[in-house]
């Protein structure tokens, strides 16, 4: 059976949103390190996951994966991984937020694939076909990007132009900012949903690439330990220095 194809601008007319609500969520979602015994519903956790899903992401190129580490085994060895942290040991649920640098050029075409129109506008499959490999892909004998850069900053003497990016490290870097955002995604849903988390970089990523069987070149993000907040979950008040530091004006 042909899929079919769903018309654009179908979406339903944006709702009322209540800003308090999100107010809540954004204020009492803190980094939990103790969880209650409770479970997260299944349910729950699903709707959370499709909620990461939604971030936004460079070029919908979506060059993210979550793994749910569901196994008792893999539990304890995760746990121990994350150098034993309360958040790991007493976490409902561990997932482990990963960022893909070699999934981009399927998602290329699947792009194409997913198209919600049933003419897909000649840009989007120029791009998708060809303009995503060169700013993307890597040139031949060139596996520190220096020949990519080098012509990319000839190609900005005279005009603006995309300086980035070339090397894998640079792809690294592309795959974790759209990743960060869906990991950011998944612990709001996971407060407004009466839940939380607390995202963990402490781990020894030699041993957890064992326990997941990662891709090559999969980078490990982050664990976030998710679960019911125990009373004693949260260590002190939430500390940030004063918003002077960081917002400035140009
Ligand atoms: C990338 C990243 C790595 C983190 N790693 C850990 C960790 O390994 N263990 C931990 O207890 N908290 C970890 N945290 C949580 C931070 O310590 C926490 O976000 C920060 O202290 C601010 O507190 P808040 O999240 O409650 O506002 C991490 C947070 C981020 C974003």
């Amino acid at each position: 059976m042909p899929e079919i194809k769903k018309p654009r601008y179908q979406e339903p007319p944006l709702p009322e949103i209540d800003v308090e609500e999100f107010r809540k969520v954004v204020m009492t979602r803190r980094s939990v390190r103790r969880f209650t015994d409770e479970p997260i519903p299944e349910a729950v956790l699903q709707d959370c996951l499709d909620m990461a899903l939604l971030a936004p992401n460079s070029s919908n190129l979506q060059p993210w994966e979550f793994y749910l580490v569901r196994s008792p085994e893999k539990r304890a060895a995760m746990a121990k991984a994350c150098l034993n942290q309360n958040a790991a040991k007493t976490a409902a649920e561990l997932i482990v937020v990963v960022a893909r640098t070699a999934t981009w050029k399927r998602h290329s075409t699947e792009v194409l694939e997913h198209w919600p129109e049933e003419t897909i506008p000649r840009v989007v499959e120029e791009y998708y076909k060809k303009g995503a490999k060169v700013h993307y892909g890597r040139l031949p004998l060139d596996p520190m990007g220096k020949v990519k850069k080098f012509i990319r900053n000839v190609a900005g003497l005279s005009r603006p132009f995309p300086r980035w990016p070339n090397s894998q490290s640079d792809m690294e870097l592309w795959a974790c900012k759209s990743t960060s955002l869906a990991a950011e995604n998944l612990m709001l849903a996971l407060r407004a949903h009466g839940f939380d988390s607390c995202p963990m970089e402490g781990f020894d990523e030699k041993r957890l690439r064992r326990i997941v069987k990662l891709p090559s070149d999969a980078l490990v993000l982050m664990v976030v330990g998710a679960g019911r907040r125990a009373e004693n979950g949260i260590y002190h008040a939430q500390i940030r220095f004063n918003r002077d530091r960081f917002i400035h004006e140009i």
